[in-house]
């Protein structure tokens, strides 16, 4: 770390202290929903929420508090079903309470103008580490940056093309991520770069693997760069046997959809980088992305960063000032690590809330847990679906909240919204994403609202 100043009203004790308030908040929220509305959902109703058989019963304490602190479903009226976490999952009091003990620690610094919380930057850079399935010592090869916009562009930018190489993807990837490479090859005609679609030829159920990815290798494929879970089907790449079976070519993977639903594991995937948008599973406010890359692709970036900034340089005295003349640019950037992509002004906010609901995720809950939760009710749901005769996305590996429908008639989500069922359609299906706040009762609350709408004769398709 480059700073060395101490700010003792934003020190770590105080977050969790932050924390532990938050567990008692779990009652404040109950209470206010039981006197505002007699059909709120009770501390008893929230007691009856079933679990997979195998949960143990302090895991199944912490789940049902977690419902408990979603301000959404504790408000109001007890007719609401949220299905749209693929978008962003609903926000919960965790994070609530460390972004108002962020505020009231900011206001209350006279160094609020350079508060920058290095040591909950760098724990929370652990927890990030941690949730990737990486060691302490590798947490280096992991930077903070804005959104996965930002961090692909920082790929794109500093990994050294050679004229004519090949950038591989699948045709119906995320939007952001096809249109960036198509811009990036755009602004560098010099290198000759050549972008080549994996053809999903309209196939919905489409993924790919080491075998039928095999057709479009050859030796100019430098980089495939692709989403582990694809938003719009649920259904999951499988990156593993693409990393094996083509360990030359770098695979960049984009883990929107997947941090914060399930374990995840860079090194197991064999990626050379990946990254993702903190908003989503997470829950922290937009404007965090995080970024990986491994040593073997760190060695192939250029010396110098996209962006350079001081938090890149290996050693700078803040005290002494800046004059030009005293950099040696490139003997100064950090040219082994992430951290040379670093900004000196980080997103504080959202390391502070991700310090929270990290901590929260990774030691009270557990991902494991959280996978498996997911998995239970994505199973009770696809029967749901299944037995309203309503045809499903499927496949061999899925992720285990996203369930996507072969609905696409407006009608219904009129008729969802009408009902307050938060879920999205877009193109030709409706998806239905499950987060681990949602019970088994939500389940059966669309149930009943599918059956409405088949009796009032909608059609799921037109
Ligand atoms: C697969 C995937 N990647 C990335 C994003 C977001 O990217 P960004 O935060 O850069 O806009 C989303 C959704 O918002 C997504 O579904």
């Amino acid at each position: 770390m480059n700073g060395t100043t101490v700010y003792p009203e934003v020190s770590i004790d105080d977050i969790s202290l932050s924390l532990s308030s938050t567990k008692l908040d779990t009652t404040v929220v109950d209470e206010r929903s039981l006197s505002s509305n007699d059909s709120a959902p009770t501390a008893d109703s929230i007691c009856e929420l079933e679990f997979p058989e195998s949960f143990e019963d302090d895991k199944i304490r912490s789940f049902k508090e977690f419902r408990s602190m979603i301000p959404y479903l504790q408000s109001g009226d007890a007719e609401k079903v949220f299905f749209n976490c693929s978008s962003q999952i609903l926000l919960n009091n965790i994070v609530v309470n460390a972004i108002n003990d962020f505020f009231a620690n900011r206001s209350m610094s006279p160094d609020a103008e350079f508060m920058v919380f290095d040591k909950t930057v760098e724990e929370t850079r652990q927890l990030y580490g941690k949730l990737l399935g990486l060691s302490e010592d590798d947490a280096d090869k992991i930077c903070y940056t804005r959104d996965s916009s930002e961090s692909l562009h920082l790929i794109q930018e500093s990994f050294q093309f050679k004229k004519g190489d090949t950038i591989l993807m699948i045709d119906n990837e995320f939007q952001h991520n096809n249109l960036s490479w198509l811009g990036f090859v755009e602004n560098h005609p010099e290198l000759e770069l050549n972008l080549k679609f994996i053809d999903t030829n309209g196939d919905k159920n489409f993924i790919v693997d080491g075998d039928s990815i095999a057709q479009y290798m050859d030796e100019s494929v430098k980089v495939l760069s692709l989403s582990l879970t694809m938003y719009q089907s649920g259904l999951q790449n499988n990156v593993k046997s693409i990393t094996s079976k083509f360990p030359d070519v770098h695979t960049i993977v984009d883990l929107t959809q997947d941090v914060g639903f399930h374990p995840v594991d860079v090194q197991d995937l064999g990626c050379s980088a990946a990254f993702f948008s903190c908003f989503k599973g997470l829950s922290v406010p937009q404007g965090l992305g995080i970024l990986y890359m491994n040593s073997e692709f760190l060695s192939c970036t250029k010396t110098l960063p996209p962006f350079v900034n001081i938090k890149g340089l290996a050693k700078f005295d803040s005290n002494a000032g800046a004059i030009v003349e005293d950099f040696d640019l490139k003997a100064c950037i950090h040219s082994s690590n992430a951290l040379k992509y670093e900004h000196s002004n980080k997103p504080n906010l959202q390391i502070y809330a991700s310090h929270a609901i990290l901590g929260y995720l990774l030691n009270d809950l557990g991902m494991d847990n959280v996978e498996k939760y997911l998995k239970f009710l994505r199973t009770k749901m696809e029967a749901t679906l299944l037995k309203h005769g309503i045809e499903l996305f499927d496949g061999e590996t899925k992720s285990p909240n996203i369930v996507v429908a072969n609905i696409n008639n407006p009608e219904w989500m009129k008729f969802f919204k009408s009902k307050k069922c938060t879920v999205s359609q877009f193109r030709y299906i409706t998806r239905f994403s499950i987060g681990i706040y949602n019970s088994v009762k939500d389940i059966d609350a669309l149930d009943a609202i599918l059956m409405e709408g088949v009796e009032k004769g909608l059609k799921f398709l037109v």
